[in-house]
């Protein structure tokens, strides 16, 4: 698909609907708990984020990535994230929505996300020198301030499969270097390294190792340098072995697979912590309840009877992240 059609008109996300994440982290911050950030790539996926949040009246930051937008086109994306603020409203008392450019890693990807009603981007130069990072970053929150948006930056590398338990330490964001991070960018948010990692398998485990705890000791003293500044944790599932189990039930072969367990990212939460990102957990939710009705109704043709199973299963699992792991059910 790919985005041949340009954006041509420019629209403030104020016009469609949206928030930036501004208010959002602060009674985040408040009250102990963080806002889910959620991918989506298809209607589906979108239509089981709102009804879940709606339902447990959670805010929530929709994610948009450079591949949703590759795969599903920019200006349909955004016109369905508008869409999902009509359906929203018909539902009753709507939440508060945050349209978010995820990992967008230029400048002009981001200021074509501005320009087209997104509320929030953020610029990933976590693999540059600090130097260029803090350069970039700055560059886009100049752009996106003018149109108050806000930005989220990140220092630190997450972490892919490692060949030990652990993430390489040099890896880990660097507390000296955030001070002089938020300072000379002006970014609204800040994504850390702290042993998370994006996708199913993020641990390496030899039998009878347990998944290693995430670094709260790097939190706490980031947390001690930029007091009240919100932080954003990326490679947040949990992937739930009752998923894996389920996927592998009907035939699919996921082995080795390893998340972040929930009692940790709720600790997270209680924090400075005030954005999780969550994708992959999704995936596997919708993974698992397809291959359960194509496994069962081998006969089954219609997208509607396999895509509606995953949009039930996934609206259950948004809202038990919300509720039990990230606090943010209840709070608008
Ligand atoms: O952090 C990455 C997100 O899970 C998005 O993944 O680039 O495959 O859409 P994607
Ligand atoms: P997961 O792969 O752990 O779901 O992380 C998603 C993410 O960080 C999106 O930016
Ligand atoms: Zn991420």
């Amino acid at each position: 698909m790919g985005n041949t059609v340009a954006d041509s008109k420019t629209v403030s996300y104020k016009e469609l609907g949206f928030v930036n994440t501004r208010e959002m982290f602060q009674d985040a911050m408040k009250n102990g708990y963080a806002v889910p950030a959620y991918n989506f790539n298809n209607m589906e996926q979108l239509q089981a984020i709102i009804t879940a949040c709606v339902g447990s009246r959670s805010p929530v930051i929709l994610q948009v990535s450079k591949g949703a937008r590759d795969y599903a086109n920019s200006t349909l994306l955004r016109w369905m994230g508008r869409g999902a603020i009509e359906m929203m409203k018909e539902m009753g008392k709507p939440v508060p929505v945050a349209l978010h450019l995820d990992h967008g890693d230029t400048f002009e990807l981001c200021k074509s996300c501005i320009d087209s009603g997104f509320s929030s981007v953020m610029i990933d130069a976590s693999s540059k020198p600090f130097a260029e990072n803090v350069a970039l970053t700055k560059k886009v929150v100049e752009y996106a301030h003018q149109r108050d948006v806000t930005v989220e930056g990140e220092l630190g590398v997450l972490a892919g499969i490692e060949d030990e338990v652990s993430a390489e330490k040099s890896h880990y964001t660097d507390p000296k270097d955030v001070e002089a991070f938020v300072k000379q960018t002006g970014a609204d948010s800040l994504a850390i390294s702290i042993g998370t990692s994006h996708g199913a398998y993020k641990f390496k485990l030899k039998p009878g190792q347990s998944v290693p705890p995430l670094r709260f000791d790097i939190l706490k003293e980031i947390e001690k340098r930029i007091p009240g500044f919100p932080i954003v944790l990326h490679g947040s599932s949990s992937v739930p072995p009752a998923y894996i189990e389920m996927i592998n039930k009907y035939g699919g072969k996921m082995e080795g697979t390893a998340g972040i367990p929930e009692e940790q990212l709720r600790q997270a939460a209680k924090s400075a912590v005030c954005k999780i990102n969550i994708d992959s957990d999704g995936r596997l939710v919708m993974t698992a309840a397809v291959r359960k009705v194509f496994q069962e109704k081998p006969g089954e043709f219609d997208p509607r009877k396999y895509l509606g199973p995953a949009r039930e299963e996934l609206i259950k699992m948004y809202m038990d992240k919300n509720e039990k792991v990230l606090g943010s059910a209840g709070r608008c």
